[in-house]
């Protein structure tokens, strides 16, 4: 099926969609994005990603391009052309284009918007499923990752980093030696007491929104929990570890630094929690009920 893509304000043919040279998020990687997952023909936790999307706007100074409600319509709209029931939504904001310079330009701009979706690659997500390979690297980024940019150069190398070694994530490991997050999910580990552990929300990790259903779903099964950093020792000595995110959901490490986690299996807690996130998803309505 040919793919179709929104780009500021017209529907296009992937191949022929396309923003200005001088785009800023081009130029300067000045810009915010979201990635939502469309399952059975309904995205899931629409509302949190559209709220996250709305403050990394916010903090960059960049005014959303269209009405939030415009934004449902165009990304149901992009769900129909592109024929998609279970696969991403990829959403796009730049600050615009103008000549290069690199303050904000003095003439507003109006921002780019782009939106895009792709099937899910059902082969990797159940083989993933099974568990994952992660490697530490060093933290690289800079201190505002709390906010959904497209500058990801840091989280392209580390990924880059954990293909090459074989495994599927890498996690960041700040100065003090706690791990932060994976380049494109959160972290969490079980430890030898029960106890669910993954970074708190602050600057260092960017907030999850997985990552928040996942801590709404332990609290309400009664799961302890606590919210603070872990060390690479700590997470090698934990009974379980996984990884969150909209692509992801709950995903088993089963190695880390090419160590085994626990068994060296998917574990019960990421087991239960990733079948509780399947069978409870915060979904939004279909088309026909949004439009009726
Ligand atoms: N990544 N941390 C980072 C650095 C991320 O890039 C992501 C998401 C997450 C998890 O956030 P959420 O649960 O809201 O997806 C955490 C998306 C999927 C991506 O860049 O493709």
């Amino acid at each position: 099926m040919a793919r179709f893509a929104y780009v500021n304000g017209r529907y296009r043919p992937m191949a022929q969609a396309a923003v200005h040279i001088e785009d800023r998020g081009f130029q300067f990687a000045d810009g915010v994005y979201e990635v939502c997952e469309v399952r059975g023909g309904r995205l899931v936790d629409e509302p949190a990603h559209l709220a996250r999307l709305t403050r990394s706007l916010a903090r960059l100074s960049i005014a959303p391009p269209i009405a939030m409600h415009s934004l449902r319509v165009v990304i149901r709209q992009v769900m129909i052309q592109n024929g998609i029931e279970d696969g991403l939504i990829y959403i796009q904001v730049t600050r615009g284009s103008a000549p290069r310079s690199h303050a904000f330009p003095q003439k507003p701009t109006r921002p780019s918007l782009v939106v895009t979706a792709r099937g899910a690659d059902r082969g990797a997500r159940s083989k993933n499923a099974l568990g994952i390979a992660v490697v530490t690297v060093p933290e690289t980024r800079w201190l505002r990752v709390d906010i959904k940019t497209i500058s990801l150069l840091p989280n392209v190398l580390a990924k880059q980093t954990a293909f090459e070694a074989g495994a599927q994530e890498a996690w960041f490991v700040g100065q003090d030696d706690l791990i932060n997050e994976g380049a494109s999910s959160n972290a969490w580990i079980v430890n030898g007491d029960g106890v669910l552990v993954t970074p708190p929300k602050t600057a260092q990790i960017l907030e999850g929104v997985t990552r928040a259903a996942v801590l709404k779903l332990s609290r309400s099964q009664g799961i302890d929990i606590e919210e603070r950093r872990f060390s690479v020792e700590e997470a090698l000595a934990a009974r379980e570890a996984f990884v969150t995110s909209a692509t992801a959901l709950v995903t088993p490490v089963i190695r880390l630094d090419g160590a085994a986690i626990g068994d060296g299996g998917c574990g019960p807690v990421a087991a239960d929690l990733r079948l509780a996130l399947l069978d409870n998803p915060n979904l939004a309505p279909r088309l026909a009920q949004f439009v009726a």
